[in-house]
This record gives C-alpha cells, sequence and structure tokens, in this order.
C-alpha cells in the first residue's frame, strides 16, 4: 500500500480478510507442520503468511494497458445518466489497491497481476441459453455498445470509491446470449488456470471465482460489463479484460476476468457464499444499517481522500435498484 496510509479508524487489511480465509490457512498451515510436506512446500507457506515476494513492490502508476489491442477503442463517450455526488478516485488508487485473490491476499497485486495473459481470450456462453457459443473477446467488444460510465464502487469492507469505467450493458450481453425463458440467473466464472495465477494453487480456495445475478439483476439498466477504466482498456489488476460492475452491490459481486456466463435456474453457489456463509452471501446489496458480523458497515473509508463518508442504502442508487427486491424481504438482502 504505497499510497494508502493507515489512519486508526481504518480497518486493518487483516481484520478484512474473511476469517474463514485466516481459518482455512491455519488448518493447512497445521496440517502441513504435522508431515514431511513442510519442507516441500516452502511458496506455499510463504503465502500463506501474506507476504508474497512478488506483490510487494507494486509499481507506481501500473496501468497495465500497455499492448491491450483493444486501446484504440478508448475513451468512449460518457453516459451523463449516472451522476455522482462525489470527485473521482484518482487513477493511481483505483489500480494499486485491489482485491484479486487470484494474485494473493493483499491490496498489493498490480505488480503479480501482469502475468495475466488476455489475448487470445475466449468467453463461453452456455447453460439455459438457445444456441451456447464460445466468442472471442475483440468480437465481442465489436458487437458492444461501449460507453464509459462514472460509478460509486463500495467494498464490502468498508472502502470506497469512484470511477470511470468503459464497456457495455449487461442487458446486451444477455441479448447477445438469448437465454431461454426458463433462466433465472446468470452465473459468472473467472479463468481457473493456474499458469495465469499463483493464487489459484491455494486449495483452501474454492476455485475458480464464480459469482452470480438474478436474470432481473443482471438486465437492470445499472448491471455493467466493464473492459476499461480511466479511458483506456481495463488494466489487468482490474479485471482485464472484462468484470461485471454492479454498483449497488458489495464489491466482491464484481467478478473480474470473466471467462464462462452460464444461464441457470438454480442460485449459484457463489466463491465468498462458499468461503464463509455467515458473512458473504448471494445479494450483497449495500446497507449501512446491516453490520458485517466483525465490523459496522455505516461509513466508509474515501479510498485516497483520508476521510470517512456515510454509506447509503443500495450504496446511493435505490431509485434504480430498490424495487428489485419486493417481495424478498425474507432473504438475506444485506449480506
Ligand atoms: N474477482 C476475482 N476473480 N477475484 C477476486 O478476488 N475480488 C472482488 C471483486 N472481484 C475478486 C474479484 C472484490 S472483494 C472486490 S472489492 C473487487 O473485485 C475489487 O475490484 P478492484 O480491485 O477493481 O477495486
Amino acid at each position: 500500500m504505497h499510497y494508502f496510509r493507515k489512519r486508526g479508524w481504518e480497518l486493518p487489511e487483516s481484520a478484512a480478510t474473511p476469517e474463514p480465509v485466516f481459518r482455512a490457512r491455519r488448518q493447512l498451515i497445521k496440517a502441513l507442520a504435522a508431515g514431511p510436506i513442510l519442507a516441500a512446500t516452502p511458496a506455499l507457506l510463504s503465502s500463506c503468511d501474506g507476504k508474497e515476494a512478488s506483490n510487494s513492490t507494486a509499481p507506481g502508476g501500473a496501468s497495465g494497458a500497455a499492448g491491450d489491442p483493444s486501446a484504440k477503442l478508448y475513451p468512449v463517450a460518457r453516459n451523463l445518466r449516472y451522476r455522482v455526488d462525489r470527485p473521482e478516485t484518482l487513477e493511481k488508487f483505483a489500480t494499486e489497491y485491489n482485491n484479486f485473490y487470484e494474485y494473493g491476499g493483499t491490496k498489493s497485486i498490480s505488480r503479480a497481476a501482469r502475468q495475466l495473459r488476455i489475448r487470445p481470450w475466449t468467453v463461453k456462453i452456455d447453460g439455459m441459453v438457445e444456441k451456447p457459443f464460445d466468442i472471442a473477446i475483440d468480437d465481442l467488444l465489436a458487437k458492444m455498445p461501449l460507453e464509459e460510465r462514472v460509478y460509486r464502487f463500495r467494498c464490502v469492507e468498508a472502502w470506497a470509491m469512484t470511477v470511470p469505467w468503459s464497456g457495455f450493458p449487461m442487458k446486451a450481453l444477455v441479448d447477445l446470449a438469448k437465454p431461454q425463458s426458463g433462466a433465472k440467473y446468470v452465473r459468472m466464472e473467472t479463468f481457473g488456470d493456474s499458469s495465469l495465477a499463483p493464487g489459484l494453487k491455494q486449495v483452501w480456495y474454492p476455485w475458480p471465482y464464480v459469482e452470480g445475478l438474478t436474470m432481473a439483476e443482471a438486465t437492470n439498466e445499472l448491471a455493467f460489463i466493464a473492459t476499461g477504466l480511466y479511458g483506456k482498456p481495463i488494466p489487468k489488476q482490474n479485471g482485464a479484460p472484462l468484470r461485471l460492475v454492479a454498483p449497488w452491490k458489495y464489491g466482491f459481486k464484481c467478478v473480474k476476468s470473466i471467462v464462462r456466463v452460464s444461464f441457470t435456474d438454480e442460485r449459484p453457489k457463489t466463491f465468498w457464499e462458499k468461503m464463509g456463509p455467515s458473512e458473504y452471501g448471494f445479494w450483497a446489496n449495500v446497507n449501512p444499517e446491516v453490520a458485517h458480523p466483525r465490523w459496522s458497515q455505516a461509513s466508509e473509508n474515501i479510498l485516497g481522500e483520508n476521510r470517512r463518508a456515510p454509506s447509503q442504502l443500495f450504496n446511493g442508487y435505490g431509485e434504480y435498484v430498490a424495487d428489485l427486491y419486493k417481495g424478498l424481504e425474507g432473504e438475506k438482502l444485506y449480506m
């Protein structure tokens, strides 16, 4: 964390790391310590204590977009319908303070994420669709209506940023996929090839990273597939070449580096739900009044600004999305 100095009121990174991750790591360390495998796995153990050497020196201003063949597409026109009441976060904060567990459990993964190869990149569309198909990212980009949207973004760890994403409405992707009428959910999956990310060898995580939305959420006008950031192709550490942005939900819903989009009538079991069902749920809508089991969600730390601000229901996007949850009051909508 080069620019993000910890203040007394800040949630320490260790506290924000999900309890289940700690527990699973501890169990693994104990098991390893008990047997001869210990000596054979120094790399695994060094990542257990969160000090991955390659992550420790994130470079300044790493946009990660150099050499991206889609660079010529950006910048794209900003859609002014989505206005925000906060200044944009400086690019260096959004691109150097990340969560991308495939590259480690710290925030400084931008350098490690450079090993992600984003061409060729194919997205598989399958499940309950008229006809499953694969599409190469550049063909997809050519078909989609690209625009820029400035959205607020709120992590479950109580930090927030405001950034200009480029990309396309998720509804355009759903329309391209032609789901069958019985489809109720969209399941999205990150790459699982461990040659692209060392974290995928960490066996205590339920890889690949999976997230999901209901069809109503996925086709809501706010749901966005980001392929760019700050008028350039999206950096690898932010989820190149395409990731979800659902600004009314906690950031862990916003699955990065998507390789598969499946339509299903079963609610997908998501990565964090599998890790810690009592802490991270399927819905994960932002609500300042519903505390995380280990910290309050009442306020949020604005990345790069050394101040806290009150959190807002649905992260301030209630006018667009509150109706989606009518009749679902029995569900754990806010975790
Ligand atoms: N997607 C994948 N594949 N792996 C991850 O670890 N982390 C999530 C989400 N998407 C994550 C992911 C979390 S917890 C957050 S807060 C956001 O990505 C962070 O996005 P950012 O790094 O672009 O700010």
